[in-house]
């Protein structure tokens, strides 16, 4: 395990560039296993998730080429085998490989995926829908058989516009017999660039990024070349940083609508920014006005950034609240900021940050990978020393992070 050591209080100036999305990437691994042909795709963030998911690759004997930012994947001498739990346990996206896996030989057998505990995560919606789809789903302890004869298209509606269900599904459906219709589907640029991403191998998929997608199925998928989109929860915590300890950032290689309702919850605050086409520069402003945020699905505020947001909040003059509506375990950040000193109250779904406070470093704990981001944010805020516990988490979803931060003025190692 990595510990994070920040020297807080210094003003950090320059450009930090984001990196490509976790949250697509590691949908698009799994999904290169459908190509009849191999995939290229740019802009793949060196991360350990990313790392575990090619380790999968490697082991259904499917040939990976990686260097840098670019991954080629050949999946045609793929071999379909058990992912057991020491595998799918790493990551939670190890589940893509369900809907990819049935979507190609209409059989999977995986154990239940890992991931931040921020809740419980059930994966009912997907097993629901490739049902729906004509697959029959066997639990056996920790493993699940996924399997159909034919996979036909059908109407699927998710009760709750889950990510992970509407990728799944896509996954599963884009080789189906037929046509296929995801009602209510999540609407999250990560599911785009998916859609995007399978379009350019030949699939038929149209309304991603609107809650009703289409998937005509298709028999073969060819070569393509892909890039995967800009990480905006990334650029959001760089925002919020920039808005916390610095008198000029320029957070570059983003997509400002993608964070505007991260960006519009700052200008209620004061924060003073420039939106460009592609960038977010931004600095702190004199005095902070106390907020109220409500975490919801795309384009609602992501709950992935209200943890990062809270760090932030003991800055305001007054009390902000903040709703977290996706996931029942998501404020375990807010008692370790108490620790360096943040005066907050947690109720059910609830939190209020009453501030303005100073944060002082102390020893703290990330107990995921917001939580430990918004730890980050607020040592380089704090006075003194902050050290990072479980820093690994971090590590799952920042490219570099500690090698930008210090390239912006940042006194941060990583031990
Ligand atoms: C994705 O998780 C992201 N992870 C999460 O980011 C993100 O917080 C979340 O979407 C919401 O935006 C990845 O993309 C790998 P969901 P996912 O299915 O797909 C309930 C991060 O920090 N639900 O949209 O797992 C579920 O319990 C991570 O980068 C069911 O009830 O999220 C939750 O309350 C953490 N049954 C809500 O839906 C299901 O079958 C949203 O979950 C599926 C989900």
């Amino acid at each position: 395990m990595h510990t994070i050591n920040i020297e807080g209080g210094k003003t950090l100036r320059g450009e930090i560039v984001v990196s490509g999305a976790k949250n697509s990437v590691v949908g698009l691994i799994p999904a290169a296993v459908l190509c009849d042909e191999d995939v290229n795709i740019y802009n793949v963030p060196q991360l350990s998730d990313v790392d575990n998911l090619i380790e999968i690759l490697e082991y259904l004997n499917v040939q990976v080429e990686s260097k840098e930012d670019y991954i080629r994947i050949n999946p045609t001498s793929m071999t379909n085998k058990v992912i057991h739990n020491e595998l799918s346990k790493k990551l939670r996206a190890s589940y893509y490989f369900m809907g990819a896996l049935l979507g190609r030989y209409g059989h999977v057998e995986i154990s239940f995926p890992g991931g931040c505990v921020i809740g419980a995560r059930p994966i009912d919606l997907h097993l629901k829908g490739f049902k729906a789809l004509g697959a029959t789903v066997t639990e056996d302890g920790d493993n699940m058989i996924i399997e159909a004869e034919e996979l036909v298209g059908t109407n699927i509606y998710l009760d709750f516009a889950s990510v992970g269900a509407t990728i799944n599904l896509m996954l599963a459906a884009v080789k189906a017999k037929g046509k296929t219709i995801i009602e209510n589907a999540a609407k999250e640029p990560e599911i785009v660039n998916i859609a995007t991403f399978l379009n350019n191998m030949g699939a038929r998929i149209s309304g991603a990024g609107t809650n009703r997608i289409k998937i005509e199925g298709v028999d073969y998928l060819h070569s393509c070349f892909h890039e995967v989109i800009p990480d905006r929860i990334e650029a959001g915590t760089f925002v919020v940083l920039g808005a916390a300890v610095s008198d000029g950032l320029k957070v570059c290689n983003l997509i400002p609508e993608h964070i505007y309702s991260l960006t519009e919850k700052l200008r209620e605050m004061g924060v003073p920014m420039e939106i460009g086409p592609d960038y977010v520069f931004v600095k702190k402003p004199e005095k902070y006005n106390p907020v109220d945020v409500q975490t919801l699905i795309y384009p609602g505020f992501a709950t992935d950034l209200q943890q990062v947001l809270a760090s932030l909040m003991t800055k305001a003059n007054g009390t902000s609240t903040i709703d977290e509506t996706i996931w029942e375990n998501r404020f375990q950040n807010l008692y370790e900021l108490a620790k360096m000193g943040a005066r907050i109250k947690v109720e059910g779904e609830r939190a209020y940050i009453y501030g303005p406070t100073k944060l002082v470093g102390t020893t703290v704990m990330a107990t995921d990978l917001r939580a430990g981001a918004a730890l980050v944010v607020a040592g380089l805020m704090a006075e003194g020393k902050t050290e990072i516990q479980n820093a690994d988490y971090v590590l799952r979803g920042y490219e570099k992070i500690v090698e930008k931060l210090s390239n912006i003025g940042a006194s941060i190692e990583l031990i």
